[in-house]
């Protein structure tokens, strides 16, 4: 049973305050879970509870998060057992009471989410990954690593939020990383033999001055050669649009000119032609629901279109999308809803369309690994958390390397992960 949850601040990869909870349990022992944060968070998301109190860290303090989970959720939940998740979960939405967590703060209630997940699988001496998903967590996902960045996550001019390079081709996890770390490698060398700048973003990828999009995805396929990494068979390429973030009232902002999402639409249909595109993530905003639709019946049959912003990893938008065929795969962000529970309803949810369900780190991240189990635990094959540099990205990758080298029933799932 539960014998104390307390929280405190602690700081993200961008030095931005955080939660962190410690959770202990009737026998002594304790584990610890820390909350991400977004940077391009989407208008539907789950609040993030801060204090908007200038004197500190600029407004963005959590004293206000970290009371409410030692002063209101700690002592309803004592005495708890760590493993009634459902119960647990349901008890912090009901005490919030707001749709959006507004009260008591998504990020306190994850916090406490998070630790009591952990906690479950302790008392129950499983990795988390098994005690998430039991018999049925049979893959390793694929990673999608951002390795070039532009939008919100970078100061230059491009306009696509994130290039990921996705390595499918590969036959284990360990050699999915190598690969794709030595394409990374090779990328910073051609970016320094241009003059380019190899100074990295949020997640770790590049952010270098690029005259076009295409010019990013020229480079992402010279890279993989230098790297003898075959496009479009060993490797292919992820984008994250994160087009909310280029909406105005009449268009999108793309490339110096305005669009209508038609437009955007097409450009995107030249893209998967001329590059070994797998995926697109938020190609248009988060309330384009029309162009959503006309996207996955132009595309949907031929890549992976996957709803960040749009879904906002809440059953209800996805319920919407399922109905409308607005997408067919989900971004799964544990923030953006704020429970564990909440979390695998979304994705029981998107894989009972036959949608895939790719689960996320945030920009802001901390060394907490518990996506990694997420992903593994839930079978859904596929990972992003950014490029193979930044410890606290890194942290993920090794937590998988480890649970590949010590669970034998695994594999990687390879381009099994991107069938529907
Ligand atoms: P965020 O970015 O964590 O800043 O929202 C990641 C994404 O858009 O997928
Ligand atoms: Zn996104």
């Amino acid at each position: 049973a539960i014998r104390s949850i307390h929280a405190m601040e602690i700081l993200d990869s961008r030095g931005n305050p955080t939660l962190a909870v410690q959770l202990e349990l009737a026998d002594g022992s304790a584990v610890v879970s820390r909350v991400p944060s977004g940077a391009s968070t989407g208008a539907h998301e789950a609040v993030e509870l801060r204090d908007h109190d200038k004197a500190r860290y600029g407004g963005k303090g959590v004293l206000k998060a970290i009371d409410h989970v030692n002063t209101i959720i700690a002592p309803a939940l004592k005495g708890m057992s760590a493993t009634d998740q459902v119960a647990i979960d349901q008890r912090m939405i009901e005490m919030d009471g707001d749709p959006q967590k507004a009260r008591l703060g998504a990020n306190a209630i994850l916090s406490v989410s998070l630790a009591v997940a952990a906690a479950g699988a302790h008392s129950r001496r499983q990795p988390l990954y098994r005690y998430l998903g039991g018999l049925n967590a049979a893959l390793l996902p694929v990673p999608l690593l951002n390795v070039l960045n532009g939008g919100a996550h970078a100061d230059n001019n491009v306009d696509i939020q994130e290039f990921m390079l996705v390595p499918v081709g590969a036959s284990t996890f360990r050699e999915a990383m190598q690969m794709a770390q030595e394409t990374y490698q090779a990328l910073k060398s051609l970016l320094q033999a241009k003059g380019l700048r190899t100074a990295v973003g949020d997640e770790g990828g590049f952010a270098p001055d690029l005259e076009s999009n295409r010019e990013a995805l020229d480079l992402l396929v010279e890279a993989m050669e230098k790297a003898h990494v075959k496009p479009g068979e060993d490797m292919v390429l992820a984008l994250d649009v994160a087009a909310t973030e280029l909406k105005k009232d009449d268009g999108y902002q793309f490339e110096g000119q305005l669009l209508t999402g038609m437009q955007l639409i097409d450009y995107y249909q030249l893209l998967v032609r001329d590059y070994p595109i797998i995926s697109i993530e938020d190609g248009l905003s988060e309330d384009d629901w029309d162009h959503w639709q006309l996207l996955t019946d132009r595309l949907g049959d031929r890549i992976q279109l996957v709803g960040d912003d749009l879904f906002v990893t809440n059953p209800e938008r996805i319920a919407r999308g399922i109905d409308e065929a607005s997408a067919n795969a989900v971004l799964i962000k544990p923030n953006q809803i704020g429970t564990v529970t909440e979390t695998l309803e979304a994705i029981r949810l998107a894989r009972s369309a036959g949608w895939n369900a790719v689960v996320s780190h945030r920009s802001g991240e901390t060394e907490d690994t518990m996506i990694a189990d997420l992903a593994v635990g839930v079978n859904g094959g596929q990972i992003k958390t950014g490029a193979p540099a930044r410890g606290e990205r890194i942290a993920k990758y090794n937590r998988l390397l480890t649970i590949e080298q010590s669970d034998s029933a695994l594999t990687y799932a390879g381009w099994e992960a991107f069938r529907r």
